[in-house]
């Protein structure tokens, strides 16, 4: 670092300049200066590339019975498993700082090899749908659309049992359109709730297309479904199972969600949703995936594009402020805008409030 007191080298430095003629009035021998456009915050506000507004914000709520709950989760400080009667407030936080919408979880009362809660009329889902409607209207309640919360087992499908369904694949595979079923019958649970969006988490083949046939069927065709069209097998989920109790028992997930290594697969994969009817395609984690959210921002520019800044990589903020290493506001504004920059339209974020409060600052 150079000090003040470095006298020899500053003056030779100096010295050097007063010995050269003609460019001595001008030690950058150029007039380029990126610099001009920074020195006031009122220039560097005119001149900025990405805006990051309270609009483009998401924000998840993890849902449980019971009343009056409000029940901590020791990973993510500031996040919550909430009671239905607790929405009516929440409704309104949001409404105040200009959050536009929410990303429902649910945590069923009791679990079971399908899920049956997952597309109960009185499931916990279906109720905070009604009782977020209920409170206000114009929020835009999108509803995670998988089986992981709901089953006992863990696993986000109906599993194979090789002596009475497929013999040729493993006990506890996760069969594929065994699963479709599930999931269309749980999105038109949700769209029956009042549901503005379903949000199918599950990276089945074929999800989003068994999902608008089976909304369309009941004449739901209105409904938009927000595919996690390109979610990959990431730690970075880890937080988030806790909160949403939805860690797989045994296995991992690594023969659905994606290899981290693959990038061109995930415009195969947002290629399919998008034939197969996704009106809005996501990238799941945001933070190692921005080149994946720049890709699909540039092959599918037709259709807005979400980031999903999970669990982990709020976890990881957390932890770092609380021992005084970062700078909260500072490092959420930083990602959220880089995610944005790197062309996400929306950006689904347990730092939503905080952002909103420090954006309308
Ligand atoms: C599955 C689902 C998961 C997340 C959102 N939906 C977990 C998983 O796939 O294991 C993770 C979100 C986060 O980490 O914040 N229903």
């Amino acid at each position: 670092m150079l000090s003040m007191k470095s006298g020899p080298a500053q003056s030779s430095i100096a010295g050097k300049h007063a010995l050269s003629d003609g460019a001595a009035s001008s030690p950058v021998p150029s007039a380029v200066r990126p610099r001009r456009l920074r020195h006031t915050p009122t220039l560097r506000a005119m001149v900025r590339e990405t805006q990051l507004a309270c609009d483009d914000l998401i924000y998840p709520l993890f849902i449980t019975h019971g009343t009056g709950v409000r029940n901590p989760i020791a990973s993510m400080p500031g996040v919550f498993q909430i009671s239905v009667d607790q929405l009516a407030q929440e409704a309104e936080e949001l409404a105040m700082l200009d959050i536009p919408a929410v990303m429902l979880f649910g945590l069923p009362a009791t679990k079971d090899p399908i899920g049956v809660e997952n597309f109960a009329d009185d499931g916990i889902v279906q109720q905070a749908i009604r009782a977020l409607k209920q409170a206000n209207a114009e929020l835009v309640v999108a509803t995670d659309v998988c089986l992981c919360e709901y089953t006992d087992h863990g696993h986000c499908g109906i599993l194979n049992d090789p002596e009475e369904q497929h013999a040729h694949l493993a006990k506890g595979y996760v069969l594929n359109d065994e699963t479709l079923d599930v999931l269309g019958k749980v999105a038109l649970s949700h769209a029956g709730a009042g549901a503005d969006i379903v949000a199918p988490s599950g990276m089945m083949d074929g999800m989003v297309g068994a999902i608008r046939t089976a909304l369309d069927s009941q004449d739901f065709s209105h409904i938009p479904i927000m595919s996690y069209a390109v979610k990959y097998a990431s730690g970075f989920y880890g937080p988030f199972r806790e909160a949403a109790d939805g860690a797989p028992k045994f296995g991992d997930r690594k023969t659905h969600q994606m290899d981290p290594a693959n990038a061109r697969e995930a415009l195969r994969e947002a290629a399919i949703d998008v034939q197969e009817g996704a009106d809005f395609l996501m990238v799941k984690p945001a933070l190692a995936y921005l080149d994946v959210i720049h890709r699909l921002r540039s092959h599918f520019a037709e259709l807005p594009l979400v980031a999903y800044n999970v669990s982990g990589e709020y976890a990881m903020i957390k932890a770092a402020v609380a021992k005084g290493w970062l700078d909260e506001e500072t490092v959420v504004l930083e990602k959220l805008i880089g995610i944005k920059r790197a062309g996400a339209d929306l950006i689904i974020t347990y730092h939503a409030k905080d952002a909103a409060r420090w954006l309308s600052r």
